[in-house]
């Protein structure tokens, strides 16, 4: 069954994520740092007319990666190409894309502690000294040919950072680290969208569809059109805050953006009844595989409190045990202090 909480695009949403995603840095709303940084950066190396040093964003899926790398490639005046780690099987398919890019050119692989290690040994030349060290042919006749590349920055988007290899982190010139957004920052977002949608919608009815998204703009677009659909139902010109409520409340969201998922797993943690479960534990208990919990359903729960990660596993913090207007356990050693 589809979350309509996920974080990942569905099927068919990617025509009008394109439509909505903001070009520019006005519309581009929060992620205050890293714009900042990121408009020095570029602002510097224009000026010296060099290409911009490699950079990588991590963070939870939604929140604007892609977004800024297509951003950053407008601003630079460079042209972008775009591909994912999964989709680079050869080396051959690695010296097509960069013996293709022009001078100042953007890179953008998405999902980059997918790559396969074996692709990876000919990035790191071509990422540190603009150069392909690629063998052609195999056996007897194989050949070892050094091709020069144009300078070029590689921008690479992975949810997961702790998988990513050092040697790739650290040929990375930038790093940046996605926040979740705050609602003021996705109401922001919803209005903006629903302007380019041509829907009308009230300001408490944005912010209600904003406290719902789990900080993440990709969610709050969704569940605005999702709000439209019952809007258009009621005959309403404007999304009421009435059907804001109604609509999401008719999905399955709760008042602070949690589904059924959520709240399973948060039910879960509430039965170890403080002590720490490990993500194995909880990965067959919910019929999920480790690494949908740890980077889609965690993130957001223990940003806001929820959860705590520990050494020995996962425990529900007392924010958890009040959602269910339940006590939470005397913890020996203080663990809630
Ligand atoms: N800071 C932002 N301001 C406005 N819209 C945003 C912002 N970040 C993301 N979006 C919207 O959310 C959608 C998902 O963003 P995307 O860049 O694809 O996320 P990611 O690559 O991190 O998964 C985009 O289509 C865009 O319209
Ligand atoms: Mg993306």
């Amino acid at each position: 069954m589809e979350r309509i909480v996920e974080f990942e695009r569905f099927e068919g949403e990617s025509n009008y994520e394109r439509t909505l995603r903001p070009s520019s840095w006005d519309e581009y709303v929060g992620q205050e740092k890293i714009k900042k940084n990121l408009q020095v950066f570029i602002q510097a190396s224009l000026k010296r007319a060099e290409a911009l040093d490699h950079i990588l964003f991590f963070g939870p899926p939604g929140l604007g990666k892609t977004t800024l790398a297509n951003i950053i490639a407008s601003e630079m005046g460079a042209n972008i190409k775009t591909t994912a780690a999964p989709m680079i099987e050869k080396s051959g398919d690695l010296a097509a894309l960069l013996t293709n890019i022009e001078e100042g050119d953007i890179l953008f692989i998405d999902e980059i502690h997918r790559m396969s290690p074996a692709i990876e040994e000919i990035l790191y030349p071509a990422m540190e000294d603009y150069r392909l060290d690629i063998i052609i042919g195999s056996g007897p006749a194989a050949q070892a040919v050094k091709i020069d590349l144009p300078r070029f920055t590689l921008v690479g988007a992975t949810t997961r950072a702790g998988m990513l290899s050092n040697p790739l982190r650290e040929r990375f010139g930038m790093h940046f680290r996605m926040e979740f957004y705050t609602p003021e920052e996705l109401a922001k977002i919803i209005e903006q969208a629903a302007d380019k949608l041509g829907i009308g919608i009230d300001k408490d009815a944005a912010l209600e569809i904003a406290r719902r998204s789990r900080g993440t703009p990709r969610i709050a677009l969704r569940l605005l059109r999702r709000v439209r659909d019952f809007a258009e139902v009621a005959e309403e010109a404007c999304i009421s805050l009435e059907t804001a409520r109604y609509g999401l409340d008719q999905l399955g969201v709760n008042h602070i953006g949690f589904d059924e998922q959520d709240l399973k797993l948060l039910e879960l943690l509430i039965s170890a009844r403080g002590r720490p479960m490990g993500l194995s534990t909880i990965a067959a208990a919910l019929s999920e595989d480790e690494g949908t919990i740890e980077e889609v359903l965690e993130p957001y729960l223990i940003a806001n409190g929820y959860i705590e990660r520990t050494a020995r596993g996962r425990i529900a913090t007392p924010k958890s045990y009040e959602l269910f207007r339940l006590t939470p356990p005397a913890m020996e050693g203080g663990l809630f202090g």
